[in-house]
C-alpha cells in the first residue's frame, strides 16, 4: 500500500533543518537486485535552527545497521524515514542499507537502464539510495567509492583513485544530495578537452553505449559552445577537472544536472544527421546548455526548498534561451518560444492546474516540474530584465553570484540582489511569482486632435485557490505605424502597473496603427477589437519580426474561427498577406516557415471556449484542413520555388541557415501535397539522405493517405534504433484521420517493439494520442478510455511519467457535456484504483476539481 494519506506541505511551515553535515562519504557495492550502500555523515547541531529532531528521510530501503560515533544504535522506522537521538555535539553517523535497483521501475534513485546503473535523485530521490536529511538546504561535500565490475565507475566531482573494479570520487563543493550522482556500466567515450579562461584544463566526456559512438560529436560541440558562452555573458567559469555526461534509454525527463556528471535521456544528447532532425539538434543543443548553465543557477547557488525551484529553473531556461538566440535567431527562438508557451504553459495557467510560479503548497513536488514554474518563470525574468535595463541586469547578476554562491537560497533573495543592484522596489512585481493566471490585457484607442491615447486594462482570472487578482507589473512594448506603413514611433516601453492606464502620444499627422507587445514583452493575452484589414496591414508592415509574424498568426485565428462558427470562407486578407510574406525572398526561410504555421487545433478550442462556444473538435479539424487546402491552392506558384530551398548543394549542418531552408522547404512541401497526392513526397522520401527530409517527407505521403511502403521500409530500415522507433511510432498517430486514432493507437500498443516502461516509447505513443486534438477527442470516447487504460497500467510501474501524462484531461471543461462525462468516467475510473500513486491522485483529483 503506497500513501494512503497525502500530506500537503506548506511554504509557510519551513524550517532549518536541525543539524549540518559536514561531510558525506558513500561506499556502494553494486549488485543488480541487492546492492549496499554505506554512509558515514559527519553532522552537529545547526545553532540556527530551533527544532533539534533528528529525522533522516529514507524510503524503500532495508536497512542493516546504524551507528553513531561507532556505537551500534536502533533508530525508530517509518515507511517515509527514521528518527534517532543523537548528541548535543558533532558526531558521525552510519548506516548500511540494501537497495534493488534491478527492480526499481520508477526510475527514481538508483535504477537500472539496459544493464547500466545510474541515478536519478531530483527531486526526492535520494532518500531511496540512503537514510538522508534530502532537502535542498543541507549541503555538504561527498566523497563515494564505488565497488563493482563495471569498466566505467562515474560519481560528481573530481576522480581520485580507481583500480580493478573499484573507482573513487571526490566533490570539492557542498551541495545537496539530489545533485548526488552515480552511474556504472560498460560505455565508451567520447572525450575531448576545454581550457577555461583563467586557464583551467577540463577533460570533457560524453559516455554512451557501445553503438552510439557515432552520435556524440554534436553533443561535444554544443557543451564547448556553452562553456564558451557562460564565460563570455556571464563572466561563469567551469570548476572541477572533468566534465561528465551520460546518455541513458530509460529516463523520465529532458536531462539533470548533477554536479560534474549530468545525465542525460538519450533523447536529448544523441544526434547525427540520418537519425535526428534539424528540431532534435536544436532541442539537444539548448538541453546541453541548459544543464551545463545549471552549474552556477542550481549548483553552485541552489534552491532553499522545492517553492523556489523556479530560482534555478526560470532563471536557467532563461538562460539557455539567451544562448539559443546568440547561436542561432533571435527572432525565430522568439517565436518558437511563444508558440511553446501558448501550447504548453497557457493551457495550464488557464485550467485546474493553474499555480504560481512559485507555488505555496504542494502534494507531490514532482508534479511541480511544470510549464509555469520553467517556462513562465523564464517569462518572468525576461520582464525583469526589461524593466531594468541590460546593463542593470548584469549589475544584479553578478551581485547574485557574489552574494550568494555557496548558498541555497530564495526568490526574496533573488528579488533583493535586483534592488539593491539598481534601487528599484519590487514589491509589485513580485506578484508575479504568487499570482497564478495569466493577465489580459484589453486595449482600447482614441484618435483626437492630432493626440492618440492608448487605454490598457488588466485583469485575470481567478484560479484555484485564489479568487482575487492585484495588478500586476506588465511591461508592454509599443510602436506605432503610419498609414504608409512607416514607423512613426519606435518601441517605446510602457510600464502597467494599476488596474488601467492611458498614454498618449502627440505630434502624430494622422492615426497611427499601434504595434502591440512587440518581442511578446510580458506572458499575458491582449484583447483587442480590430479587423483583418489592421492585422493584415501589420502582417506587411511591422518592423518588429515578432509583432508581424503574431499579426499573420491572430489573422489565421480570426479566419479559422469564422470558418467555425460562421461557416465563413479563407479569408482573402490571410490569404493574400501570406503569399506577399513567402515571396519576400530578403526574409529568412526560417522565419516564413514560421509565418506558414497555424494556431494548433487545441488553441482555437480553448479561443472558442473564451468566447463562450462550445468547441466541437471536428469542426475545428475541418476548418485547418479547408484552411491549408486554400492556402495551397492560392500559392501553388509559389510552391515549387520554396520547396526548392530544402534542396542544398552542401554537406548537411544541422545549423540555423540550413534547417531554416529545410524547414521552409518541408512547408512547401506539405502543401504541394495537397495538390498533388503525395507525388512529389514520394520522390523526395526516396532521395532524402537525412532525417529532416525523410521524416517530412513521410510525413506528407501519410497525411496524403499514402506511403504504406515507405512507413514499413522506414521500420525496416531504422529498427534496430529505439529513437528513430520512436519517431515511427508517434509520426503515425500524429498524422492519423480522427476516426482512425484511437483504434490506430491501440493497434501499436500491440507492436512487439511498445515497451511501455520505457518513457520515450510510452510518451512517443500516449503523448501522439493526446496531442491529435480531434482524435483523442472523438466522440466515441475511445481516446480518452484507451489513454486511461494506459495510465492505470503504468502508474504501479512509473508514478511520475503516469502522473505528467494525465495533463492529457486538463482541458476537459472546455467542451460538450456528452465528452465531459466521458472524461469524467475515466478520470473517476482511474482514480478508483487502490493503489494509485500519490502522484498521479493529486494530479487527478486537481483535475477533476475543475
Ligand atoms: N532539473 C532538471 C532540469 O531542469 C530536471 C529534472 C527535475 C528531472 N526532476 C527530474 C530530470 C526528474 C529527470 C528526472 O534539467
Ligand atoms: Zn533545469
Amino acid at each position: 500500500m503506497r500513501d494512503a494519506s497525502p500530506t500537503t506541505i506548506y511554504l509557510k511551515d519551513h524550517t532549518p533543518f536541525g543539524y549540518i553535515v559536514d561531510s558525506v562519504h558513500l561506499t556502494f557495492d553494486l549488485v543488480p537486485h541487492a546492492t549496499r550502500v554505506t554512509s558515514r555523515i559527519a553532522f552537529r547541531p545547526n545553532p540556527d535552527a530551533e527544532d533539534k529532531t533528528f529525522f533522516l528521510h529514507g524510503e524503500e530501503l532495508k536497512l542493516i545497521r546504524t551507528a553513531i560515533d561507532g556505537q551500534e544504535v536502533t533508530p525508530e522506522l517509518t515507511d517515509k524515514g527514521l528518527t534517532c537521538p543523537v548528541p548535543d555535539a558533532p558526531f558521525t553517523w552510519e548506516a548500511e542499507v540494501e537497495i534493488d535497483p534491478g527492480n526499481n521501475t520508477a526510475l527514481e534513485g538508483l535504477y537500472m537502464s539496459n544493464g547500466m546503473y545510474c541515478t536519478q535523485c531530483e527531486a526526492e530521490g535520494f532518500r531511496k539510495i540512503t537514510y538522508y536529511p534530502d532537502r535542498p538546504d543541507v549541503m555538504s561535500t561527498f566523497s563515494v567509492r564505488i565497488n563493482g565490475p563495471h569498466p566505467v565507475l562515474l560519481s560528481n566531482g573530481n576522480p581520485t583513485g580507481s583500480g580493478d573494479g573499484w573507482a573513487e570520487w571526490t566533490d570539492p563543493w557542498p551541495k545537496p544530495a539530489y545533485l548526488f550522482a552515480l552511474v556504472a556500466g560498460e560505455l565508451v567515450a567520447h572525450s575531448d578537452r576545454f581550457t577555461t579562461r583563467s586557464g583551467r584544463d577540463v577533460a570533457l566526456n560524453l559516455y554512451v553505449r557501445p553503438g552510439d559512438e557515432g552520435k556524440c560529436a554534436f553533443g561535444m560541440e554544443a557543451l564547448k559552445k556553452s562553456m564558451t558562452w557562460d564565460e563570455d555573458v556571464y563572466g561563469r567559469e567551469y570548476d572541477l577537472d572533468v566534465f561528465n555526461i551520460v546518455a541513458v534509454d530509460d529516463f523520465n525527463m529532458g536531462a539533470m544536472e548533477n554536479k560534474g556528471l549530468n545525465i542525460f535521456n538519450s533523447s536529448a544528447v544523441l544526434a547525427s544527421p540520418e537519425t535526428s532532425t534539424d528540431a532534435n539538434f536544436e532541442r539537444i543543443e539548448a538541453i546541453i546548455a541548459h544543464e551545463y548553465f545549471h552549474n552556477w543557477t542550481g549548483n553552485r547557488i541552489t534552491c532553499r526548498d522545492w517553492f523556489q525551484l523556479c530560482l534555478k529553473e526560470g532563471l536557467t531556461v532563461f538562460r539557455d534561451a539567451q544562448f539559443t538566440s546568440d547561436m542561432r535567431s533571435a527572432s525565430v527562438k522568439r517565436i518558437h518560444d511563444v508558440i511553446d508557451l501558448r501550447a504548453r504553459q497557457f493551457p495550464e495557467d488557464q485550467g485546474p492546474l493553474s499555480h504560481p510560479v512559485r507555488p505555496e503548497s504542494f502534494q507531490e513536488i514532482n508534479n511541480f516540474y511544470t510549464a509555469t514554474v520553467y517556462e513562465k518563470g523564464a517569462e518572468v525574468i525576461g520582464m525583469l530584465k526589461r524593466l531594468v535595463g541590460d546593463e542593470p541586469y548584469a549589475k544584479a547578476l553578478d551581485l547574485y553570484f557574489d552574494r550568494h554562491d555557496g548558498q541555497a537560497c530564495t526568490i526574496e533573495d533573488w528579488l533583493q540582489v535586483f534592488e539593491d543592484a539598481t534601487t528599484r522596489d519590487l514589491s509589485q512585481f513580485k506578484r508575479w511569482y504568487s499570482q497564478a493566471g495569466t493577465p489580459r490585457v484589453k486595449v482600447e484607442e482614441d484618435w483626437a486632435d492630432g493626440t492618440y491615447t492608448l487605454t490598457l486594462s488588466q485583469s485575470t482570472a481567478p484560479t484555484p485557490g485564489q479568487s482575487e487578482k492585484q495588478p500586476q507589473v506588465i511591461p508592454v512594448a509599443v510602436g506605432l505605424l503610419g498609414p504608409n506603413g512607416d514607423e512613426v514611433l519606435g518601441t517605446q516601453m510602457l510600464e502597467l502597473t494599476k488596474e488601467s492606464q492611458s498614454y498618449t502620444f502627440d505630434g502624430l499627422a494622422a492615426k497611427p496603427v499601434p504595434s502591440i507587445l512587440r518581442g511578446f514583452s510580458a506572458p499575458v493575452v491582449i484583447d483587442r477589437d480590430t479587423t483583418p484589414a489592421e492585422r493584415a496591414f501589420l502582417l506587411a508592415h511591422d518592423t518588429d519580426p515578432f509583432n508581424r509574424w503574431e499579426a499573420g498568426r491572430a489573422l489565421a485565428q480570426d479566419t479559422l474561427l469564422r470558418m467555425i462558427t460562421e461557416d465563413a470562407a479563407p479569408n482573402a486578407d490571410y490569404l493574400d498577406g501570406l503569399l506577399a510574406v513567402l515571396r519576400d525572398d530578403s526574409l529568412d526561410p526560417a522565419y516564413r516557415a514560421l509565418m506558414l504555421g497555424l494556431p494548433t487545433q487545441s488553441e482555437l478550442a480553448a479561443a472558442l471556449h473564451e468566447r463562450g462556444t462550445t468547441p466541437d473538435p471536428m469542426a475545428i479539424w475541418t476548418a485547418v484542413e479547408t484552411l491549408r487546402q486554400a492556402t495551397a491552392q492560392h500559392m501553388q506558384d509559389l510552391l515549387p520555388r520554396l520547396h526548392g530551398q530544402s534542396l542544398i548543394d552542401a554537406p548537411y549542418r544541422p545549423d540555423a541557415e540550413q534547417s531554416g531552408k529545410r524547414a521552409l522547404g518541408s512547408a512547401a512541401l506539405a502543401l504541394i501535397s495537397r495538390l498533388d497526392g503525395g507525388a512529389q513526397a514520394a520522390g523526395e522520401y526516396a532521395r532524402a539522405d537525412n532525417m529532416t527530409l525523410q521524416l517530412s517527407a513521410l510525413s506528407c505521403l501519410l497525411k496524403s493517405g499514402k506511403g504504406e511502403t515507405e512507413l514499413a521500409a522506414f521500420y525496416d530500415q531504422w529498427q534496430h534504433d529505439r529513437l528513430v522507433i520512436d519517431k515511427w511510432f508517434g509520426l503515425q498517430i500524429a498524422l492519423a484521420a480522427p476516426d482512425k486514432t484511437p483504434g490506430l493507437t491501440k493497434t501499436l500498443t500491440e507492436h512487439a517493439d511498445f515497451n511501455w516502461k520505457n518513457p520515450n516509447r510510452f510518451r512517443a505513443v500516449m503523448g501522439a494520442l493526446a496531442m491529435n486534438h480531434a482524435g483523442f477527442h472523438h466522440e466515441s470516447g475511445a481516446g480518452y478510455e484507451l489513454l486511461a487504460d494506459w495510465l492505470i497500467r503504468l502508474d504501479p510501474v512509473n508514478p511520475q511519467t503516469t502522473a505528467r501524462m494525465c495533463t492529457a484531461f486538463q482541458t476537459w471543461k472546455r467542451y460538450d457535456a456528452d465528452r465531459q462525462d466521458l472524461i469524467r468516467a475515466q478520470l473517476m475510473r482511474i482514480l478508483a484504483q487502490l493503489d494509485l500513486s500519490r502522484d498521479s491522485r493529486e494530479m487527478l483529483e486537481r483535475i477533476k476539481a475543475a
